[in-house]
């Protein structure tokens, strides 16, 4: 390639091109032709600076708006000619402008420059993934919401440790993950806040000389405010980083739900079948029903934490102000990005298709072991101190195991060893359906409770929108 390649945007002070290797590692318009509508934005909103400052007259600045918008519906209709010799998004605008234009399309450049250019792009465009990742979780909470409510008295069983704990109702773990979507839209939405600031005016480094004014940018562009520095502004990407940790965040919580979904639906659990339409078949095995989709959920995981490490080790020790590694920040962003938005729609289609099985979950949920501590809670009750109640039923749980009984089998004599007063209501102790009921409290399992729950749910999604 020659020194002076109309393609490029700095051919002039030398005297050979760039080796084919250096090109092909420098150049980004397979990637960042994806920012063509902030981009061209931006050009807007800088060709109207210029018609202000006196650089363009009202003509020029018709002429390259209205060649702008072709350019535009170039790029909507798959038609843009990108050359081999266009580095990146950029340049290629600015070499079609001057093939449209002539002398008036290289007339734009002034005052800014890539780096500032690049970062406007990407606040932009990452204002806009923000949103529709919002409206996706909003999506998943949706399905969980309304199977919560079609399961609001449904016995299930609680676990920890993956051992069965306590019973609840079905929609207690469904709304666990509402709430836990809801905090990751609401990180999203924090994120937001500070991706949401105009940068347009910071040129290279330190600004330009022009007089261009950057809330002028701002208002055009639909930032809410701007970067109070030309060198921030410039060498920031703290901006992408709190974006993909915010991603990678989401992304764990999507693939836990996935592994519930594993695992409900195994024959060992059988609490769930996934619909037709969100389950896979074996190639050699007839029999099987795979949970594909809950498990590829689970494992893109790994790239979108992989995205966040490959982010923060790019920015780490990068000397001030822009320098070319940043070009680096758009693939694993957009990455990120699309990993998400694929997994969402997938997994809440699969939470709609959930028709869960009544009785085994009620079967899992009557085991009355899961209710010893209601037993001791009760005895604390009585007046029995917690540590020494421990005790007690721990005695019984021991006599039930040695006798191959449930709690429910033991004798009177015996339940009366642990408190008289235990006896009479032995049977309502261990019914999981009154000891849902017993716990009533704020984010308590009684189905009263949990309906209030479910409101509220409800009125935390609708603030996402
Ligand atoms: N393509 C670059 C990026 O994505 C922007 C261009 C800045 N390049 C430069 N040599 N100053 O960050």
């Amino acid at each position: 390639m020659s020194g002076a390649d109309a393609g490029r945007l700095w051919g002039a002070r030398f005297s050979v091109g760039p080796e084919e290797s250096a090109w092909a590692l420098g150049v980004s318009t397979h990637f960042d032709v994806r920012l063509w509508r902030e981009d061209l934005a931006g050009s807007r909103a800088h060709a109207g600076e210029l018609e202000r400052i006196g650089v363009l007259t009202g003509a020029d600045r018709a002429a390259i708006d209205a060649a702008l918008v072709r350019c535009g519906e170039l790029f909507a209709s798959g038609t843009f000619p990108m050359a081999a010799t266009d580095e990146d998004l950029h340049g290629a605008i600015e070499r079609w402008l001057v093939e449209e234009l002539g002398e008036l399309g290289g007339r734009l450049r002034a005052g800014r420059s890539r780096n500032d250019q690049i970062v406007s792009d990407l606040r932009l465009w990452s204002l806009g993934a923000t949103d529709r990742v919002i409206a996706a979780i909003v999506g998943l909470q949706e399905a969980l919401l309304d199977q919560a409510e079609t399961h609001l008295d449904w016995l299930a069983p609680a676990y920890t440790h993956l051992q069965r704990a306590q019973p609840v109702v079905l929609a207690q773990p469904l709304l666990a993950f509402v709430w836990m979507l809801q905090r990751d839209a609401e990180r999203l939405r924090d994120a937001r806040v500070r991706i949401d600031r105009s940068v347009l005016g910071s040129g290279a480094v330190a600004g330009q000389t022009l007089g261009l004014d950057p809330q002028r940018y701002a208002d055009a562009l639909g930032f809410t405010t701007v970067t109070e520095n030309s060198i921030d502004a410039t060498a920031s990407r703290d901006f992408v980083l709190e974006l993909a940790a915010a991603l990678a965040i989401l992304a764990t919580t999507l693939s836990r739900l996935g592994e519930e979904l594993v695992l409900w639906s195994t024959t060992e659990f059988g609490f769930v079948r996934l619909g037709d339409g969100f389950s896979t078949g074996s190639s050699m095995m007839p029999q099987k029903r795979n949970p594909d989709v809950a498990e590829l959920v689970r494992g893109k995981t790994g790239r979108v934490v992989g995205s966040l490490v490959a982010l923060l080790t790019t920015v780490k020790g990068l000397p001030l102000a822009y320098d070319r590694d940043l070009q680096e920040d758009k693939e694993p962003l957009f990455d990120a990005i699309d990993t998400v938005l694929l997994a969402l729609p997938a997994l809440a289609g699969a939470v709609a298709s959930c028709v869960f099985d009544r009785e085994r979950l009620a079967a899992a949920a009557s085991d009355d072991f899961a209710l010893a501590t209601d037993v001791a809670e009760a005895l604390v009750l009585l007046g029995v101190p917690f540590r020494e109640a421990h005790e007690r039923v721990g005695d019984l749980v021991r006599a039930a195991e040695e006798q191959g009984t449930g709690l429910a089998g033991l004798p009177a004599s015996r339940v009366a060893a642990a408190h008289g007063d235990l006896v009479e209501r032995w049977s309502e102790l261990l019914d999981p359906a009154a000891a849902v009921a017993r716990r009533d409290g704020q984010g308590g399992t009684a189905v009263a409770a949990v309906r209030v729950q479910l409101s509220r749910a409800r009125a935390a999604v609708a603030t996402l929108l």
